[in-house]
């Protein structure tokens, strides 16, 4: 088989190495890719929302299956492009990637479908937000409706602070059009829990736990960030944990999505939290999470070629989704600097110290090849994961592999995983 993989992060690398490792494939393709993947793919320079060169590509190459790893393509419509063609694809059409693509239709369909959730109002116009806000409770919660790279969620402490918020948001549009309507929403507490899945239109398939870090700085201070660091799985989340989100949550999500004529096929990515009074919905994500998917395959014992096949052609009914009984943690070397202001075009050294070592992964986030010499070429640099027999092991060796690579301005929290010794 010939795979296309559209992206160009750590999770886009994450994926290739699973499709790598399956019998199937012949040879693999990423569009645009980075310096990391193209030891596993011929990276090709399309960018991920040229849907029709990529659909133009696909077809000329002979392509079997096209994976879409990010955000942007699938709400903006590629599968749709794709299915068009006869080209075969893994992602959700348009009408279904909505449920990332607008917090305020994920809000509409969980209060329809008794799906837990914080109790929110919907604003399209500021006006109306402002009033609501002077007889809110604070904390509270500004979320713009579309997508915003992760930065379009305002806690704000009081009305001074959400008043501000309702006026970068919908008045000044710092997240452009993501921000002409707005959900605003109740402050929850609680321990976040990842939980990715394979999902048919129908059948829905857990992965194992993931948490992530989203804060730049140890302590989960400082800005939110794509996501400093990740492990898996979640201690946090139990077995009754996960029984009363398969019952309450998973599989009512995907009913209620084919029940609004937007069966969901792909990968439905669970942001929970695990308040005191049951886990709720934070958001729904359409595709992996970054770095999440870099704890989360590793630990897949599936071929996941035939995984995504099984979704595409609504038999994941009969797929024994299975994980090692390990642990991962993923520790993202960043630009110092970042999420605000970071150099690029910096040396990476240190790459062989990978070589031939089981079990550690050097996954690319934003890298490239300068001259045969691989630099930095963004915020978020590696992700650096390893295995363990359990979440300390497995942090240990994380941290211990993060010195093997060098550049001047590397930044990493220290503290990725520091939950698991509360467990
Ligand atoms: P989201 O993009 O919706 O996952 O939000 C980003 C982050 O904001 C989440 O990971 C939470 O840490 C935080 N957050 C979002 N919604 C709430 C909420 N209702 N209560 C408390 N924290 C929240
Ligand atoms: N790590 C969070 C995300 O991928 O949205």
């Amino acid at each position: 088989m010939k795979v296309l993989i559209v992206g160009s992060g750590g999770r886009e690398h994450a994926i290739a190495y699973s499709v790598s490792k399956s019998p199937k494939v012949e040879k693999i393709y990423c569009a645009p890719g980075n310096a990391g993947i193209s030891e596993l793919a011929e990276c090709v320079p399309i960018g991920a929302m040229e849907f029709d060169k990529l659909a133009q590509f696909a077809a000329e190459q002979k392509i079997d299956l096209t994976i879409v790893g990010m955000d942007d393509p699938l709400v903006g419509g590629i599968v749709d492009v794709f299915e068009e063609k006869g080209l075969r694809v893994f992602g959700p059409a348009k009408n279904a990637a909505i449920l990332e693509g607008s917090k305020a239709f994920s809000k509409d369909l969980m209060k329809k479908y008794h799906i837990p959730t914080a109790a929110y109002e919907n604003f399209d116009n500021a006006k109306d937000a402002l009033s609501y806000l002077e007889t809110a409770k604070f904390p509270i919660v500004l979320k713009a409706d579309g997508l915003a790279l992760g930065k379009g969620v305002l806690i704000c402490n009081d009305l001074e602070e959400a008043k501000a918020g309702v006026q970068e948001i919908m008045l000044d549009k710092k997240f452009g059009s993501a921000g002409n309507t707005m959900v605003i929403e109740e402050f929850m507490t609680g321990r976040e829990v990842s939980v990715l899945s394979y999902v048919d239109g129908k059948t829905i398939k857990t992965m194992t736990s993931a948490q992530d870090h989203k804060r730049a700085m140890d302590g989960d201070k400082g800005l939110n960030t794509g996501g400093m660091g990740t492990f898996s799985p979640s201690p946090f989340y139990t077995k009754e944990i996960d029984e009363y989100c398969q019952k309450h949550i998973y599989q009512p999500t995907v009913d209620a999505m084919r029940a609004e004529g937007r069966p969901f096929k792909g990968i439905i990515f669970f942001g929970l939290m695990l308040t005191e009074d049951g886990p709720k919905v934070l958001e729904y994500n359409a595709r992996f999470g970054d770095p999440e998917a870099q704890v989360v395959l590793p630990r897949m014992k599936n071929d996941i070629i035939e995984v995504m096949e099984a979704c595409i052609d609504g038999k994941l009914d009969e797929i024994d989704l299975q994980f090692e009984d390990n642990a991962a943690v993923c520790v993202v070397l960043a630009s110092e600097g970042y999420p605000v202001k970071y150099e690029k075009g910096i040396p990476i050294t240190g790459f062989e110290n990978f070589k031939g070592k089981d079990g550690y992964y050097c996954f690319h986030a934003g890298t490239k090849l300068e001259n045969g010499q691989i630099v930095t070429n963004g915020g978020r640099v590696l992700g650096i994961t390893a295995k363990g027999a359990n979440l300390k092991e497995a942090r240990k060796n994380a941290y211990e592999a993060t010195e093997w690579i060098s550049f001047a301005n590397k930044y990493m929290r220290h503290d990725i995983g520091k939950a698991i010794d509360e467990a």
